[in-house]
């Protein structure tokens, strides 16, 4: 994939739609991603299940529609604030956890969505988007801590969230990952007063406290 010519998300789709070399394409339907071009969220989850693969759709069934309805609950509008897009982006058999083969594979496109997008704040859901960019540590850590990481020459706010899956497993967990949400307009009002800092001044591990 040739990232200089590609300039547009319209592109990128239609690029990996016909993507014949990505591991789980065969069989199974292609989703790229949903969303403006120009959300200042960008949410990256793990994988499309069953039910996206069955509907082309991203976080349609049980732990996506918690997902959606958090989002909602703290007060963002899914269609206007949001992208929404998964690590690996065809459905693995039987709900499996993704190899390191396949999230390479997939990696391109991922990164070239955010490039594209330029988001204010990434919001990882689960381990395996959280490992793209913070090793290290575990999600029960971090989860709900503000990170900074560089895309190109640029520094991002990155907050690591729950799966929704996880936070199904339990009223405790469901609760945490609700709070966490909670947190997020003032992590991109915190970012709106402080404004885009020299990379120099900041590093990846800088925790930000959050209201
Ligand atoms: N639906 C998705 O598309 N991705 C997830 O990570 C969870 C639900």
């Amino acid at each position: 994939m040739d990232n200089q010519v590609i300039s547009t998300l319209q592109q990128l789709k239609s690029i990996f739609e016909s993507d014949s070399t990505l591991p789980l394409a065969s069989g199974n339907t292609p989703i790229f991603g949903e969303g403006t071009d120009n959300a200042s969220i960008f949410v990256i989850g793990e994988a499309p299940g069953e039910l996206e693969n069955e509907t082309g759709r991203l976080f349609v069934g049980r732990s996506g529609q918690l997902f959606r309805k958090t989002m909602q609950e703290a007060d963002f509008d899914i269609n206007k604030d949001v992208y929404i897009t998964n690590i690996i982006k065809h459905h693995p058999p039987g709900n499996r956890d993704p190899t390191p083969i396949e999230i390479e594979a997939y990696r391109p496109y991922l990164d070239r969505q955010i490039e594209l997008i330029k988001p204010k704040l990434i919001i990882t859901l689960g381990r395996f988007s959280m490992n793209k960019f913070i090793s290290g540590t575990t999600i029960t850590k971090i989860h709900g801590k503000t990170h900074w990481i560089t895309i190109i020459d640029k520094q991002i706010m990155l907050i690591p969230m729950f799966h929704p899956a996880y936070a199904l497993r339990s009223p405790q967990i469901k609760n945490m990952f609700i709070e966490d949400f909670a947190k997020i307009k003032s992590a991109l009002d915190y970012q709106a007063i402080m404004g885009d800092l020299p990379i120099s001044k900041q590093d990846t591990t800088t925790q930000i406290p959050l209201i």
